[in-house]
């Protein structure tokens, strides 16, 4: 708990110092965290079948991923992420404002925790008012975290909002159109009655040593876009065979009849020029050709919060 209460100080002078550059192309164990899914998620989930499904293993991210699989009725799940403070994010902020508020207070309370301008009365004031619904572990991080602020304030009256710091994108506040649980308050109701009853487990590790950290079997394996990612150090052009291991790999981790959503692919179809994307997975070679038992579901292209006109977004799907 020390451990990473000091490295996320470590982590929040740094982002002072440096004032680094959000846009990442590479993810570590303490890093910038989403504050909200850039994904269509409701694109995706609205079109699997989610009856009598009970667990799923997911990435972390902002939260949105679990959140989600929460509401369509999967009650165990098991999140990973590399970056450690997904965990604090998510499930200490986002799960615990939604426990304290309805629909229409979440979003203010998130608005307002994300506003360039917030002060320093106002962070505490809005912190107090979610930390009876966090669990001890994150009260106790959160406090030394906003404490350390506040001796950063103290000493160099620092302009910037400590979620901005901590934060990719903080100013959009996305999500309405792209979560199934923010889409109506019906459905922000039902996720807010079943999230106290959902467990939601974390364990901070890296995609390759995932098949050694669960070994439990999913109905659902939810990998957003990490493998646009996973071969970067390679260079472009790994081919479908690494894709090929990767499933082969993770298969011991679903049920019969399980799903693996291997990759979220942005701008997948372009309805004007009538032209699906060459690479599959970006940074890799894989075109259509050469997927064999895969399969691809397609959905409304929505890039945050912004629907993209005359494309689509897609999920690349592994059944066992
Ligand atoms: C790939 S990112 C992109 C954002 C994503 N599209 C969304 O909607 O949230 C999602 C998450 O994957 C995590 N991630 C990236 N590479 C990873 C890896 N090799 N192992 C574990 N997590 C990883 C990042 O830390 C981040 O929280």
């Amino acid at each position: 708990m020390n451990q990473i209460i000091n490295e996320s100080k470590s982590f929040i002078q740094e982002q002072i110092n440096t004032k680094q550059n959000p846009l990442l192309l590479s993810y570590n164990k303490i890093s910038k965290v989403y504050a909200f899914t850039n994904e269509n998620i409701y694109g995706y989930m609205s079109k699997l079948d989610f009856a009598n499904k009970g667990n799923a293993l997911s990435v972390m991210a902002s939260g949105d991923h679990p959140f989600n699989l929460a509401l369509y009725g999967i009650n165990n799940i098991d999140t990973f992420d590399i970056n450690a403070l997904t965990e604090y994010y998510a499930l200490g902020i986002k799960r615990s404002a939604i426990l304290a508020f309805d629909y229409l207070n979440y979003i203010a309370f998130m608005n307002k925790l994300l506003d360039k301008f917030l002060s320093l009365n106002e962070l505490n004031d809005l912190i107090n008012q979610i930390t009876p619904y966090m669990e001890t572990k994150h009260r106790i991080y959160w406090k030394s975290l906003i404490d350390y602020y506040h001796i950063l304030q103290k000493e160099s009256n620092i302009s910037t909002n400590l979620f901005h710091l901590f934060l990719l994108d903080p100013n959009k506040i996305d999500g309405y159109m792209v979560n199934t649980y923010l889409k109506s308050e019906k459905n922000y109701n039902k996720l807010r009655n079943i999230i106290g009853k959902t467990n939601i487990n974390f364990e901070q590790c890296d995609f390759n040593n995932i098949t050694n950290t669960f070994n439990n079997q999913y109905d659902f394996i939810i990998l957003s876009n990490i493998l646009d990612y996973l071969y970067i150090n390679l260079g472009s052009g790994w081919k479908y065979d690494k894709l090929k291991h990767l499933e082969d790999s993770l298969t011991p981790l679903l049920k019969e009849n399980g799903i693996i959503a291997l990759d979220y692919i942005y701008n997948y179809f372009n309805a004007l020029e009538c032209e699906y994307k060459k690479n599959i997975i970006n940074f890799s070679d894989i075109t259509h050709n050469d997927l064999t038992t895969e399969k691809i579901i397609t959905f409304q292209n929505v890039f945050v919060n912004k629907i993209i006109h005359n494309s689509e977004a897609a999920i690349l799907i592994k059944h066992k």
